[in-house]
């Protein structure tokens, strides 16, 4: 587990995990709306959907109640936000195999559709492009995959004017300032953020087309994108 991820494995810190997103994340419930949305353009009703960073179990939560007979695998690193994934889901649970580790331990599907949604920012540069390959090939041709992370521009300047923003932001939701100091600290110095170009084209090299935009809230970005056939 990486510094950046160490949060994830503290009990106290998941504990109060769902209350982070909606306040950082501009649009969170309508980000997770757009996901559940772009998966169904293409996804059939009986879907089989993988969820790649699914600790916490938010967007699981919204899809499985959205879409009553998708069925869905949910990959995580971290037992405790497994853990809280379960709770939250419920009696949702028996349409959700959570299987804890990285996206190899992720069934072969072949899968409908995938979203990672707030995760591949924990995933570090080398591993970024074998993580989305990996997906990619878990996927059906012309099957929908939706992300959304930090993404920014990455000139010196640009850089901490975006992180900035995103203090701002969460200042504005009535996150602490000072715990925010801190973070903004940890952000620039354990996340993996790349410039919106470079997303795309990682998206692209691990074999997706009509790489697509879809969403832009200060910081972060979202994109769909469509397996290519292999
Ligand atoms: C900010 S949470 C997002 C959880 C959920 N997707 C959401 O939107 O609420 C990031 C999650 O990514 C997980 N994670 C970190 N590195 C990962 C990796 N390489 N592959 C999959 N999940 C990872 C963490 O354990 C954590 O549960």
């Amino acid at each position: 587990m990486s510094k950046a991820t160490e949060v994830f494995a503290d009990p106290q810190a998941v504990a109060r995990y769902a209350e982070g997103p909606p306040r950082l994340v501009p649009g969170f419930a309508d980000l997770q709306r757009m996901a559940m949305l772009l998966l169904a353009e293409r996804a059939p009703q009986d879907a089989r959907v993988l969820v790649v960073g699914a600790g916490g179990g938010l967007e699981l939560k919204v899809f499985a109640e959205s879409q009553q007979h998708w069925r869905f695998d949910g990959v995580d690193p971290s037992a405790e936000m497994l853990k809280l994934a379960e709770r939250a889901l419920g009696p949702l649970t028996s349409r959700v195999h959570l299987h804890q580790g990285y996206i190899d331990v992720a069934p072969e599907g072949p899968f409908d559709g995938a979203a990672c949604l707030l995760t591949l920012h924990f995933v570090p540069l080398e591993q970024r492009l074998r993580t989305i390959r990996e997906i990619q090939r878990r996927l059906k041709p012309g099957a929908p995959l939706v992300v959304a992370h930090f993404s920014f521009p990455q000139g010196e300047q640009q850089r901490s004017l975006w992180l900035s923003r995103y203090v701002s932001f969460a200042v504005s939701s009535g996150v602490d300032a000072e715990r925010l100091a801190n973070a903004r600290a940890a952000i620039d110095a354990q996340l993996s953020i790349l410039a919106p170009e470079h997303d795309e084209a990682i998206l692209r090299e691990g074999g997706f087309t009509d790489v697509s935009l879809f969403y832009v809230g200060f910081t972060f970005r979202g994109w769909v994108a469509y397996a290519a056939a292999t």
